[in-house]
């Protein structure tokens, strides 16, 4: 089973490697879709390709390093970036964050020309019900206040602190529950940075199959 979606994000990650050309600053996503992505770039620098990585956590900084992909910083805009997602449904909400990268995600999400989230058919849902999980990066000093404020959705502390020092709240989100008035009210907490609810044309969603294929969700 894990090998099969090994294989599917591999394919995605091959898909988005194959539409970055000579030159472009790229944002490189975090998780284990992301990597096979990065994996996937550097085949491609291997070969001659020269392009600078953006990455968004220190594991795909590490990753690309090994696998001699320049990297660069935020700052100028990016012409593509490629990242993973935690469950995709049919309007194009997509939740990101089980790594705890989301802030420097969206980022890089926001910056890019194009962003690309690849996944394997098993992330696509009918609804987010079906992965019922809202991260949420909050800045310790106001975390224990942002938990009990959302108490009433089952907000639970992550151990440590992500790599900007930020601390993750998973929400349980009740079944039927509106995310995006949900990431609303988040958005509108004092102390929280940023949460895991994004939006992304279902084009720009690449599906990978077990057997190599790639096609976008919608
Ligand atoms: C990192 O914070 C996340 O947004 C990941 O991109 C997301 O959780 C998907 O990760 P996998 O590709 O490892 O499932």
């Amino acid at each position: 089973m894990e090998d099969g979606r090994q294989r599917a994000w591999a394919a995605a990650g091959e898909a988005a490697a194959a539409r970055i050309e000579d030159g472009m600053r790229v944002g490189l996503g975090t998780g284990r879709a992301a990597a096979a992505g990065i994996r996937a770039l550097g085949l491609r620098v291997a070969g001659g390709l020269r392009c600078t990585g953006v990455p968004t956590s220190r594991a795909s900084a590490a990753l690309a390093r090994e696998l001699g992909i320049p990297l660069g910083r935020m700052g100028p805009p990016l012409d593509l970036a490629f990242d993973g997602a935690d469950a995709v449904d049919p309007g194009g909400l997509v939740i990101k964050g089980a790594g705890g990268a989301m802030v420097r995600e969206r980022i890089v999400a926001d910056a890019a020309a194009l962003f690309l989230v690849l996944v394997d058919g098993p992330k696509v849902v009918p609804r987010l019900d079906a992965w019922g999980v809202l991260p949420v990066a909050v800045v310790p000093f106001g975390a224990a206040r942002v938990l009990g404020e959302l108490a009433d959705v089952g907000a639970v502390r992550r151990p440590g602190l992500n790599d900007d020092g930020l601390v993750i709240l998973d929400l349980q989100v009740p079944a039927g529950a509106d995310w995006v008035a949900l990431a609303e009210r988040v958005d509108g907490l004092a102390g929280v940075v940023d949460h895991g609810l994004f939006r992304v044309p279902l084009a720009n969603v690449l599906v990978g199959a077990p057997d190599g294929g790639c096609a976008p969700a919608g």
